[in-house]
C-alpha cells in the first residue's frame, strides 16, 4: 500500500540514507521540491540496487555473490530469480557510478564478472556453452546460478551483448588505470563468448513464410532476433539489435587495445544496416518485427535502447541512434502521446498536453492489466536529459521535418532549421529550458507516485490512486532511477560510437561462428563439450483442462527433485484414446537418473506426484546427434487429477 503523507516513514526513509535530505519538509514525497525528491530518492534507489545483490543483500538471502535478483518477489509475480538482461543493464548503471566516484562499488563488479563467468558454463534449456554458445541466450537462473527449468520465452538475445557493455566499461576503466593485464587474462574470455554469441546469432534467417499483417516490412522470410526484452513476442525487437550493435563496436575497439581477435566484431556494419532499415516507418521505429504480434508497435523498448546507448560525444545524426536524433525524436512524440489517451492511462488526463505523463511498455499491454512503469517514466525523462546535454555540447539544435512535431509540442515557434546559440535568451536558449522542464516533468511524475518509503515497484495503477502494483522494489526501477538522475546531474558516461560508420547501402546479414570456451582465469568450471544423448520421455496420463504434467528427477538437468525446475511436458499429441504427453530431453550420457511424473492441479490444489521412482539408464551418446536414443513408455502410477472448478 501506498502511504503519501506519513512523516515517521519519510523520517525513517530519510534519516536512513542520508544526512543531507531536508527532513523538516514533511510532506515528501508530494511537497518537496524536485531537487530534493531526486536527491533523497538517488541513495534510497542505489541502496534499493544493492539489496537485491547476492551474497549480503538484504532483500534476497540465498542469492549467490554477484547475482542481482530481479526483486524479492517471490511469488505474483515470481521474480525471485537472475535475468542477465535485468543485471546486465544494473551492473552498467553502477559501473558508471563507479567511474563517476563511487569506489565503494568495485566489489560488487568484481563479484558480477567471477558469478557470470561461471553462469555462462550452466548447461540449461536453452543449450549449453560448447559447443555453440547456445545456453548463453537463456534469459533467467535461479539465484544461487542454477539452470531454471519451467516454460519461458527463450532464448533472449538481448542478454549476452548487455553483459559484454557492462564489462567492456569496466575493462576500459581498468586499461586506463593500469590493469590491461587482468582485463586480457580474466574479464576478457568472458566478454569474448558473449561477442561470439552476438556476431552468430544477431540475425537467424526462419525458412517460415511470413503470416499476418506485421510482417508486410519483412519481406519474404523472417529475421528472428528471440524473445523481445518483455518476453512475450518472439521476432526482432529494437531494443535487441541495438544492443548487439553497441556491443560488436565496443568488442572491436576493446580487442584491438588488448591485441585480441574478434571475429564476431566483423558483423557490426550488418547489424548496423537492419537496425537502420527494418524498423523505422517513417514516423517511428517499430518496436517488434519479424511476426505476428497484432500490435502497432509502439514500445519503450526504442527509447530505453537509445538511453542505453546514450553518448555525448556522438553527434545527433549518429547512425547510433542517440536520443537527439530526428527519428528518437519523432518516435519520442508518438510513443508519449500514445499514453496521453486518457482512456488508456486515466491517470494522465490530470497533466496538461505539454508535460510528462506516466508512460508504459506498450499500449496493447495487458500484464497486470496494462500500467505504467517506473523505469519507463524516469526514462522518458533520461532520454530528454540526454538529447538537452548534446545541444548544449554542440552549440546547435538542428529541427527538421522528422523532428519538427517534437519540437512544436514545446516551443510553438519552432521551424525546420537550425538554432544556434547565441544569447542568453535566444530561441537556442528557450529551447533547451522546455526541453529540460519537459524532463523535469516526468521526474515529477515519479516523485507523485512514489510511496513515502522511496520504495520503487515494476508498476503503479493507471487509475486513481496509481498505487503501486506487480514487483516490489524492482531492482531495475532503481537502476533506472540512479542512471537518470547521472544524466540530469551531468555526468556522462564514457563515449562509444565517435567511430561509428553509416550502414552499407545494401545488407547483406550473415553469422560468424562463434568460439567459446570456459572462462576460468575469472572462476568459470573447466566445463567440456557435454556428452548429451536426447530422451523422448513419454507417459500415458489422462487429465482434465486445466491440468498439466511435468517430469522431475534426481539429476541437474530434471530439476534435482524441485518442482520449480521440473519439466514442462507437452500435450500437442493428447487424444481420448492415447493420452500421451511428452518431453524430449537432452540429458547427460551414460548417468543413471531416477525420475517420476506429477500433476499440476487447477486452483491452486496441491501438485499430485507419482507414487513410484523410476529409473533409466540415459544411452552413450553420438557426437554432435540431437536424434532421439532412447524413448519411454510408461504410465502414470497414482491418484487422478479432479478439477477444482474455480
Ligand atoms: C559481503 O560481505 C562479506 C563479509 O562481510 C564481505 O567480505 C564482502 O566484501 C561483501 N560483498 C560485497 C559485494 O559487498
Ligand atoms: C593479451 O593476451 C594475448 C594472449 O591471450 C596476447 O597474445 C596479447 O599479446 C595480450 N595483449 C596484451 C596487450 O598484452
Ligand atoms: C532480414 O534482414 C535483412 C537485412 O537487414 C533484410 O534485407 C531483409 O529484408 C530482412 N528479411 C526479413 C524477412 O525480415
Ligand atoms: C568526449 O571526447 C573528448 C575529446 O575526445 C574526451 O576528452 C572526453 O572524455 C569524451 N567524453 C566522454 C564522456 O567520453
Ligand atoms: C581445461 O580442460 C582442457 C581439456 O581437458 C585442458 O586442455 C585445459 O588445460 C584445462 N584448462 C584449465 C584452466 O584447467
Ligand atoms: C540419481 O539416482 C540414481 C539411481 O539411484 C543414482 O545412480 C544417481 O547417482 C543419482 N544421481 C544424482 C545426481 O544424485
Ligand atoms: C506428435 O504428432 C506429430 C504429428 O503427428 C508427430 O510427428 C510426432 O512424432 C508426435 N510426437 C510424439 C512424441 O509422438
Ligand atoms: C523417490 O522420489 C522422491 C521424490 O518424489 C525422492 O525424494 C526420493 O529421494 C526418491 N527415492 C529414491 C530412492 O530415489
Ligand atoms: C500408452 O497408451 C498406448 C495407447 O493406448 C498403449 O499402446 C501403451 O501400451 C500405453 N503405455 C503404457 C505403459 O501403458
Amino acid at each position: 500500500m501506498r502511504s503519501r503523507t506519513t512523516s515517521s516513514l519519510l523520517l525513517a526513509a530519510g534519516g536512513l540514507l542520508l544526512g543531507s535530505v531536508p527532513l523538516a519538509v514533511a510532506e515528501w514525497p508530494q511537497g518537496v521540491p524536485l531537487d530534493d525528491f531526486i536527491t533523497a530518492e538517488r541513495d534510497i534507489a542505489l541502496q534499493g540496487v544493492l539489496a537485491n545483490i547476492g551474497p549480503n543483500g538484504t532483500k534476497v538471502p540465498g542469492a549467490g555473490a554477484g547475482f542481482v535478483i530481479a526483486s524479492p518477489s517471490r511469488t505474483s509475480p515470481p521474480y525471485f530469480y537472475t535475468w542477465t538482461r535485468d543485471a546486465a543493464l544494473t551492473l552498467k548503471t553502477l559501473v558508471d557510478d563507479f567511474i563517476f566516484g563511487n569506489t565503494a562499488l568495485r566489489p560488487y563488479i568484481d563479484d558480477y564478472i567471477h558469478s557470470q563467468a561461471i553462469l555462462q558454463t550452466v548447461t540449461n534449456p536453452s543449450g549449453a556453452l560448447l559447443p555453440n554458445g547456445g545456453g548463453l541466450g537463456e534469459p533467467k537462473f535461479n539465484p544461487d546460478g542454477s539452470r531454471y527449468n519451467g516454460n519461458w520465452g527463450r532464448p533472449q538475445r538481448d542478454g549476452p551483448p548487455l553483459r559484454a557493455v557492462a564489462m567492456i566499461a569496466y575493462s576500459n576503466w581498468l586499461i586506463e588505470n593500469g590493469e590491461l593485464e587482468r582485463v586480457n587474462k580474466t574479464i576478457w574470455p568472458v566478454i569474448a563468448n558473449d561477442l561470439s554469441y552476438v556476431g552468430q546469432y544477431w540475425y537467424v534467417p526462419s525458412p517460415f513464410p511470413p503470416k499476418g499483417h506485421n510482417d508486410a516490412n519483412s519481406g519474404a522470410s523472417r529475421n528472428s532476433t528471440g524473445f523481445d526484452l518483455w518476453e512475450e513476442v518472439s521476432g526482432s525487437s529494437f531494443f535487441t539489435t541495438h544492443a548487439q550493435y553497441r556491443s560488436l563496436v565496443e568488442g572491436a575497439e576493446l580487442a584491438q587495445a588488448l591485441g585480441q581477435p574478434c571475429i564476431a566484431c566483423a558483423q557490426a556494419p550488418q547489424v548496423l544496416c537492419f537496425l537502420d532499415s527494418a524498423y523505422w516507418n517513417g514516423e517511428y521505429f517499430t518496436g517488434n518485427i519479424n511476426g505476428n504480434f497484432n500490435r502497432d508497435g509502439v514500445d519503450a523498448n526504442v527509447m530505453l535502447a537509445s538511453i542505453a546507448g546514450f553518448d555525448i560525444n556522438a553527434s545527433c545524426d549518429s547512425p547510433s541512434l542517440q536520443p537527439c536524433h530526428s527519428r528518437m525524436l519523432s518516435n519520442f512524440k508518438v510513443f508519449v502521446d500514445t499514453f496521453r489517451n486518457p482512456s488508456l492511462y486515466p491517470i494522465n488526463s490530470q497533466f496538461p498536453s505539454t508535460s510528462g505523463i506516466a508512460l508504459g511498455r506498450y499500449p496493447e499491454d495487458i500484464y497486470y492489466t496494462g500500467n505504467p512503469w517506473y523505469l519507463i517514466t524516469t526514462g522518458a525523462a533520461e532520454f530528454l536529459y540526454d538529447a538537452v546535454a548534446r545541444w548544449s555540447k554542440q552549440g546547435f539544435i538542428t529541427v527538421d521535418d522528422t523532428s519538427l512535431a517534437f519540437f512544436t509540442d514545446l516551443y510553438p515557434d519552432a521551424e525546420a532549421k537550425t538554432y544556434k546559440k547565441c544569447s542568453k535568451t535566444g530561441p537556442f536558449r528557450q529551447i533547451l529550458d522546455a526541453v529540460t522542464a519537459y524532463a523535469d516533468s516526468f521526474v515529477s511524475v515519479v516523485q507523485q507516485y512514489t510511496p513515502s518509503d522511496g520504495s520503487l515497484a515494476e508498476q503503479f495503477l493507471k487509475t486513481a490512486p496509481g498505487s503501486p502494483t506487480s514487483a516490489s522494489d524492482l531492482t531495475w526501477s532503481y537502476a533506472a532511477f540512479v542512471g537518470m538522475t547521472h544524466r540530469r546531474e551531468g555526468h556522462f558516461p564514457p563515449s562509444w560510437a565517435q567511430s561509428v560508420t553509416p550502414a552499407p547501402e545494401t545488407c547483406s546479414p550473415g553469422s560468424t561462428a562463434g568460439i567459446y570456451a570456459p572462462a576460468t582465469a575469472a572462476g568459470a568450471p573447466n566445463v567440456t563439450i557435454g556428452c548429451t544423448s536426447t530422451v523422448l520421455f513419454v507417459v500415458n496420463a489422462s487429465t482434465y483442462y486445466g491440468e498439466n504434467i511435468y517430469l522431475s528427477g534426481n539429476s541437474s538437468d530434471l530439476g534435482k527433485w524441485y518442482l520449480d525446475s521440473a519439466m514442462p511436458m507437452q500435450s500437442s499429441n493428447y487424444t481420448d484414446a492415447r493420452p500421451m504427453w511428452f518431453a524430449q530431453i537432452p540429458l547427460t550420457a551414460g548417468e543413471t537418473v531416477t525420475y517420476k511424473y506429477a500433476r499440476e492441479q487447477d486452483c491452486g490444489q496441491p501438485w499430485i506426484w507419482e507414487t513410484v521412482n523410476r529409473t533409466l539408464e540415459v544411452p552413450a551418446c553420438v557426437e554432435g546427434s540431437t536424434e532421439v536414443l532412447l524413448e519411454t513408455d510408461d504410465a502414470f502410477v497414482g491418484e487422478r487429477g479432479s478439477s477444482g472448478a474455480c
